[in-house]
């Protein structure tokens, strides 16, 4: 527990306790300067900066005006993070102020309170500046920017992936039929990363309130982040790998846990299957076309007069049998489960009730009940800051869950509420914070709001879990705030069925990745609106490729599901759908890592390749419709997709394979710089240029890759008959060149996994001065018994004419690609083909 707002840092317990230095010594007139065992606090005139180092490469800043300091509490920040110190040098600065410095870090303040920060070897990666403003109870932090700073995260911000030059606020909103300059959205993921020469950092302000984000928009030399009210705390680390970053992002606010297996499936939806008939004939059309999916969900409609927790027997007369009946097909049904909680006194409304009689429900500051209109007419709304709140929330699951559903949708939890232009409820609704780290004490709707949809999911993911303590719960959420990903996956909201939305799905949903929100999509076909037959076909070939692939639509809209358009685009749809689930065995290995690291399964280019261009930009402001999956596959989809007409793949430098058909496209080199005048005209490789048709979609793997991909299923819930293959690509530069891999298995939906029945798989290879190529198995990890008994080797660019092996036989698949297939290595184990 950490007490409230404090003026006397010897009163913080912060886990450790902090130990002065010094009892503080004045410099010049004004500042005053206490050196702290893990950082500095220099207070001059009526404010005092703090700067404390928690790794030796993550410092959190805080700032207080006269005598107040911001409560060391956090809804984002682990408490272990938000409790972490190391020791730390201190500096004199010779102008005044004070520093200190880490293995890391070297941090200046100066006596008029800016703050320099530098690497360690004297390179300066932030700089304020000015010294803070403070405004009425709002505060801005001004930073110097470079030409050259590029900034990307921020959450679900539509538009490009580079946010420089750009300016942002953080108010959850709900905004149907957003577009590409619609600002804010859905969530405030109040984090970014700032990227320069291959370099990045990352900052994360740890404000609730309305936040707000300027990378060079209104002073083209300054970037800028603030607040109208609360802490003025943040907190700022180095990679400088950009991967780097956001793992230290993923230590201080939480990583997506492993999903469900099935929740990578293809998932089909609609506003709404009003019937169980309709679900079914959708459920029964999938599994005829022998179009792969897994997940079913169920919007509004079947619920009773819009009242969350209740189903219309007219509609849905035995959810039990017909999710018994889906389970046995191989289906999962997600039910969505909004927050806003029908007003509904003596009607034999449980959820009303039970809120009532506890007190659940968040109050005006005259005492009375909130109500705000949404879907079920008149609304109360759960207090989710309230620990026993979200207690009594999440058992309102127990129906829901005994009946089988295996995931909820917390849809509307900006909140969105219908009654007001503002789209939610008023500032000055009172919420009653419960929580550890904070006081007790009630807060304003202003600092809540930004948090209220991540405490939903949070109370969702926490009460399922609860009630099925052996399964991994799935929440889909639609708002959230930074570490919301700890408890949901998301999507992108209510977007459009334009040929701008399909090609703004790239960028908005690697942001998402890169704040955390790894397991994230976007509607496929579009929301509001009809989607022409091309620009689904398209839609579902990228969304193949995407963390979250949910074909859904809103009412009135034309039907969306795979097979509509007849069956020459079915066969497209169906071919990428197919793909994905040939893919599942890297695809869940990629979101293993994912759960482990906090790296995103879907990967701007940057992050993989931070020094691919010679200027240092990053490669995804020339790639925009490029995207990395995990850190082997890159799909190259249209920048202008609406159009047949051909555009430049930006393959980051090394050698790349074609996906689909195997073939090696050379060594590429590193891009070339952006500035034309840079540019050497002599190393300026020919672009690859491609015209992809209808029915293509450019996918390219990496040299050195081993891919895992599994025989073709309808369901994850299926077990693929025969061997799992492993796809070798054996780079061409000769001897020495080695290439590695991992696969991961467990059961998709347990957690046994924590207790070792798990199987991991690393393979590497490499190629012998003879042109021999030793394929390296070291000892599998964990005591899973995955569904193949049998390895198939494909080998992709291998040298040899008619390579032989000692383990088997060595097939030709096609010319270039050789196949051996061998029993499944339970131990360390070499292979040579030669
Ligand atoms: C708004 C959501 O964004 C959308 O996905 C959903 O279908 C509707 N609410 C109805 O629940």
């Amino acid at each position: 527990m950490f007490p409230q707002s404090s003026v006397n840092l010897r009163s913080i317990s912060l886990g450790i306790i902090l130990i002065l230095l010094s009892t503080g010594f004045a410099l010049g007139q004004r500042e005053h300067v206490h050196a702290l065992d893990s950082g500095i606090e220099v207070t001059a005139g009526d404010t005092t900066l703090r700067v404390e180092a928690l790794r030796d490469d993550v410092l959190r800043i805080t700032e207080g005006r006269g005598s107040q300091m911001p409560e060391a509490s956090s809804w984002a920040v682990l408490a272990d993070a938000l409790s972490a110190r190391v020791h730390v040098t201190a500096d004199r600065a010779p102008t005044g102020g004070g520093g200190f410095h880490t293995a890391s870090l070297a941090v200046v303040i100066s006596p008029d309170l800016r703050l320099t920060i530098r690497d360690a070897a004297g390179q300066v990666l932030s700089q304020d500046a000015a010294p803070i403003q403070w405004q009425d109870r709002g505060f801005t932090v001004a930073k110097v920017k470079m030409a050259d700073d590029h900034f990307f995260g921020l959450g679900d911000k539509p538009g490009p992936l580079d946010h420089a030059g750009m300016s942002f606020t953080m108010w959850n909103t709900d905004n149907f039929g957003w577009q590409e300059s619609t600002d804010p959205l859905y969530k405030s993921i109040p984090f970014f990363i700032e990227f320069h020469g291959g370099q990045a950092t990352g900052t994360l302000l740890d404000n609730t309130w309305r936040t707000n984000f300027d990378f060079g928009h209104s002073k083209p030399a300054e970037y800028a982040f603030g607040a109208v009210g609360g802490p003025a705390t943040y907190y700022f680390w180095t990679g400088p790998d950009p991967k780097k970053v956001v793992e230290t992002y993923a230590w201080l606010t939480g990583k997506t846990p492993l999903p469900p297996m099935w929740s990578l499936g293809f998932q089909q939806s609609r506003y709404s299957y009003e019937t169980e008939a309709q679900l079914m004939t959708v459920a029964n059309r999938l599994r005829a076309d022998h179009i792969p999916a897994d997940a079913l969900y169920m919007d509004i409609d079947y619920q009773l007069k819009n009242r969350p927790f209740t189903v219309n027997p007219a509609a849905y007369p035995d959810l039990r049998a017909m999710m018994a009946k889906l389970k046995q097909d191989r289906f999962h049904v997600v039910m969505i489960t909004d927050l806003h909680i029908a007003n509904l006194p003596n009607a034999g409304y449980m959820p009303y009730d039970t809120g009532v009689a506890g007190d659940e429900f968040v109050k005006m500051p005259d005492g009375s009940t909130y109500t705000g209109k949404v879907w079920p007419g008149p609304a109360v709304f759960p207090d989710f800051t309230m620990a026993r709140v979200r207690t009594w929330w999440g058992g309102l699951y127990k129906q829901f869950v005994a009946d089988g559903a295996s995931g909820f949708w917390n849809d509307m939890n900006e909140p969105a509420v219908f009654t007001y232009p503002t789209k939610t409820m008023p500032d000055d609704v009172q919420h009653r914070i419960d929580e550890p780290g904070f006081a007790r004490r009630t807060a304003s709707h202003l600092e809540i709001h930004n948090v209220y949809g991540m405490e939903n999911s949070r109370a969702t993911y926490d009460g399922v879990l609860a009630l099925r303590p052996d399964e991994r719960p799935f929440v889909l959420t639609r708002a959230s705030y930074a570490g919301g990903q700890r408890y949901s996956a998301t999507w992108t909201g209510d977007n459009s069925s334009t040929w701008n939305h399909l090609r703004m799905t790239v960028p908005q949903l690697e942001n998402l990745g890169l704040s955390g929100f790894a397991l994230s999509g976007a509607d496929v076909g579009g929301f509001a609106g009809s989607p022409s037959p091309e620009l689904l076909t398209k839609w579902i070939e990228v969304a193949a490729f995407q963390p979250i692939d949910r074909d859904h639509a809103a009412k009135g809209t034309r039907d969306h599901e795979p097979w509509v358009d007849g069956p020459q685009q079915e066969a497209i749809r169906r071919r990428f759908i197919e793909e994905r689930y040939r893919l599942m065995p890297y695809l869940y290995t990629v979101a293993e890592e994912m759960s482990r690291t906090g790296l995103p399964m879907m990967r701007p280019l940057f992050l993989e390749f931070p020094h691919a261009a010679k200027d240092g930009h990053p490669l995804d402001n020339d790639a925009t419709g490029e995207f990395m999956v995990g850190d082997k596959l890159l799909v190259a989809a249209s920048p202008s997709p609406e159009e047949v007409a051909p555009y430049e793949v930006h393959l980051p430098p090394g050698e790349w394979f074609n996906w689909w058909t195997g073939v090696s496209l050379g060594v590429r080199q590193a891009a070339a710089a952006r500035d034309l005048e840079l540019r050497d005209a002599a190393s300026v490789q020919k672009p690859l240029m491609v015209t992809p048709k209808l029915e293509d979609l450019p996918v390219y793997v990496r040299a050195g890759a081993i891919v895992p991909i599994a025989p073709l299923v309808q369901s994850t819930d299926d077990t693929p008959q025969g061997p799992l293959t492993l796809r070798i690509y054996v780079p061409a530069n000769g001897s020495g060149a080695a290439c590695e891999g991992s696969l991961y298995q467990d059961d998709g939906h347990s957690f046994a996994f924590r207790a070792g029945e798990y199987l991991r798989m690393r393979m590497t290879c490499s190629v012998g001065q003879d042109g021999a190529l030793t394929v390296h198995f070291s000892r599998p990890e964990g005591t899973f018994k995955p569904w193949f008994s049998e390895l198939r080797l494909e080998v992709f660019g291998f040298a040899g004419s008619k390579p032989q092996s000692s383990a088997g036989v060595v097939t030709a698949v096609r010319e270039g690609v050789w196949s051996l297939t061998l029993v499944r290595p339970t131990a360390e184990t070499e292979i040579v083909l030669r």
